[in-house]
């Protein structure tokens, strides 16, 4: 039986470092989120016991003298390459049990490039791409234009602005070096796909698809190419995103792809796959979020719950959901070991 469950998360409302580029925080939950989660699970259950967790550095001690039953971990990490991972490993060291995938899936699925190299090794399709290092380095000539360039470790489109795709070298050096200097983290080039993008929900102790929505880049008010941060900075966007505009052959084939995806990977609970098609209408993976956001606001749409949704299920349904499939799979393993 479980009585407290912590949400593990980390908070915009900290100050914001002067110096650092606008979007630095661009990553974080807001209170607001943490609110909602905490309220859906109170929904499912009065009697549990809610706490809240911010994942900074005195956060260890603090599982440790809470020792929740299970932690609902919303958390991205504060810094480096493996920041999703830090709060699943330290639940992990102190045997507390958490919602979602572990630590090897998060730091790799944050390595944009390291989960195309195995998804290439399992023959998934994802665009042609290269990891760049320094404004040295010498552009891969199996590489064609135009191409986007995109920071290696992040998400919520952070750092890539409209200007990140480029149609020729002179855009391409000036893009790196602009990206390079205000980020300092390697980045990756990768060859830019103009079909119609789509979004899977994985959910699942076997997992299966929750379902899909198509980006209607073409609604939006001004002309954006992909879901760059400015195009995710408009508001009220529920319109700009919804049922997928293609054949039931096409939505079948992209499913199979992203629950490829969420395997492979390692991915446990639930996760998000990006996938963008080519001219000619073939899908690719475009990375997988182990970590899907799940903002109730109606104003920054989140995916996840939007997928929820159209699929008639709401947040708080969700929520459940999400913590169902973690206390069975604790529960599965459990009875693995013994
Ligand atoms: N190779 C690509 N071709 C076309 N569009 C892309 C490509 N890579 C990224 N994008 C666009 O940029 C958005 C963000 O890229 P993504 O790789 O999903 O990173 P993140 O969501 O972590 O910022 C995508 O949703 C898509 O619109
Ligand atoms: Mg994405």
């Amino acid at each position: 039986m479980i009585s407290k469950i912590a949400i593990a998360y980390n908070s915009k409302n900290k100050a914001v470092p002067k110096r650092k580029p606008k979007d630095i925080y661009a990553e974080f939950d807001s209170l607001e989120i943490v609110n909602a989660i905490k309220k859906a699970i109170l929904i499912c259950n009065s009697k549990y016991k809610v706490i809240l967790i911010r994942a900074d550095e005195e956060c260890y001690k603090k599982f440790q003298k809470e020792k929740p039953d299970i932690v609902f971990n919303i958390a991205e990490g504060f810094h480096g390459r493996n920041r999703e991972a830090q709060i699943p490993l330290i639940l992990e060291m102190l045997q507390i049990p958490y919602t979602g995938s572990g630590p090897l899936a998060l730091s790799l699925c944050l390595d944009k490039a390291k989960t195309k190299e195995v998804l290439q090794y399992y023959k998934i399709p994802t665009p042609r791409f290269q990891v760049i290092h320094s404004l040295k380095d010498k552009i891969s000539k199996k590489l064609r234009f135009p191409i986007i360039v995109k920071l290696l470790y992040e998400g919520s489109s952070m750092g890539l602005y409209n200007k990140n795709i480029v149609r020729n070298k002179k855009e391409l050096k000036e893009s790196v070096k602009k990206l390079i200097s205000n980020y300092q983290e390697p980045l990756m080039i990768e060859e830019f796909l103009a079909g119609k993008e789509f979004t899977v929900g994985i959910i699942g102790n076997k997992p299966r698809v929750l379902g899909m929505i198509e980006i209607y880049l073409d609604k939006y008010p001004q002309h954006f190419d992909a879901l760059t941060y400015e195009a995710k900075g408009v508001r009220c966007d529920d319109a700009y995103s919804g049922k997928p505009r293609i054949s039931k052959k096409l939505q079948k084939k992209i499913c199979q792809i992203a629950l490829k995806t969420h395997n492979i990977l390692q991915c446990r609970d639930f996760s998000r796959v990006d996938i963008r098609c080519d001219k000619k209408g073939n899908p690719y993976v475009l990375e997988i979020n182990p970590l899907p956001g799940i903002s109730p606001s109606m104003e920054h749409i989140s995916f996840f719950p939007k997928i929820a949704r159209i699929n008639g299920i709401n947040y708080n349904r969700m929520v459940k959901m999400m913590l169902d499939v973690s206390l069975k799979r604790i529960a599965l393993e459990k009875i693995n070991l013994e």
